[in-house]
């Protein structure tokens, strides 16, 4: 009986010690982006402000040139250092980037409110288990609440309309809308 006991309290200690350092490996991964976002996203969102938030981003890892880009707060990011922004780029406010996978936007580009860029799969038990690259060109447009899905690349000067879903390459064409986003000129 206390044998018994004393197996199942190991055991459970086991599975309470190997989720504790879950816990801790994966927040250790996220931890400069965090840390470092948390500080961007408590400054007040005004303009003049740009440098000093842009220099916050770059602490945190990821690859924005100090002058010329626009930030808004809030801004969700999990990995900085996988995020590439151009220059002359305006994001605006609510900005949700999984950043597992590499994200690159380039310059002069105008992020509606609310979008989201995405980066990875669910498709087994890993929870980054099928992660693909953004690349978003320069001079590119996207409206309010669109929603890029992972492994999507969208060419130069490309309109992507309010809420819409760009599941595959956009290449050709100029404005894209709707879900999934079709060409509509
Ligand atoms: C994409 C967009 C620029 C197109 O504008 P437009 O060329 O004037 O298009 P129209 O209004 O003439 O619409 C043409 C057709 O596309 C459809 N359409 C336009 N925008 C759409 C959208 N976002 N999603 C789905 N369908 C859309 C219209 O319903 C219309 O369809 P119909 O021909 O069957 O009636 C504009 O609709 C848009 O979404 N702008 C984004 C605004 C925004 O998010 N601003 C935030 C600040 S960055």
């Amino acid at each position: 009986m206390i044998v018994k006991r004393i197996k199942l309290i190991k055991r459970k200690l086991g599975i309470v010690c190997r989720e504790v350092l879950f816990s801790i490996k994966f927040d250790l991964s996220f931890v400069r982006t965090r840390a470092w976002l948390w500080i961007f996203n408590s400054i007040p969102d005004f303009y003049c402000l740009r440098v000093v938030t842009t220099g916050f981003l770059r602490l945190a890892g990821c690859k924005v040139p100090i002058l010329g880009c626009y930030v808004r707060r809030p801004f969700y990011l999990d990995r900085a250092q996988n995020l590439v922004i151009g220059k002359g780029t305006f994001i605006n406010r609510g900005l949700t980037v999984d950043g597992i996978g590499k994200v690159t936007i380039g310059a002069k580009c105008k992020i509606g409110p609310f979008c989201v860029i995405a980066t990875t799969n669910h498709e087994g038990d890993d929870l980054h288990d099928a992660v693909a690259s953004v690349r978003i060109g320069d001079r590119v447009w996207i409206g309010a609440r669109a929603i890029i899905l992972p492994g999507v690349t969208i060419g130069d000067g490309m309109i992507i309309g309010a809420g819409s879903v760009v599941t595959k390459d956009l290449l050709t064409g100029k404005v894209w809308v709707g879900t999934p986003a079709r060409c509509l000129r």
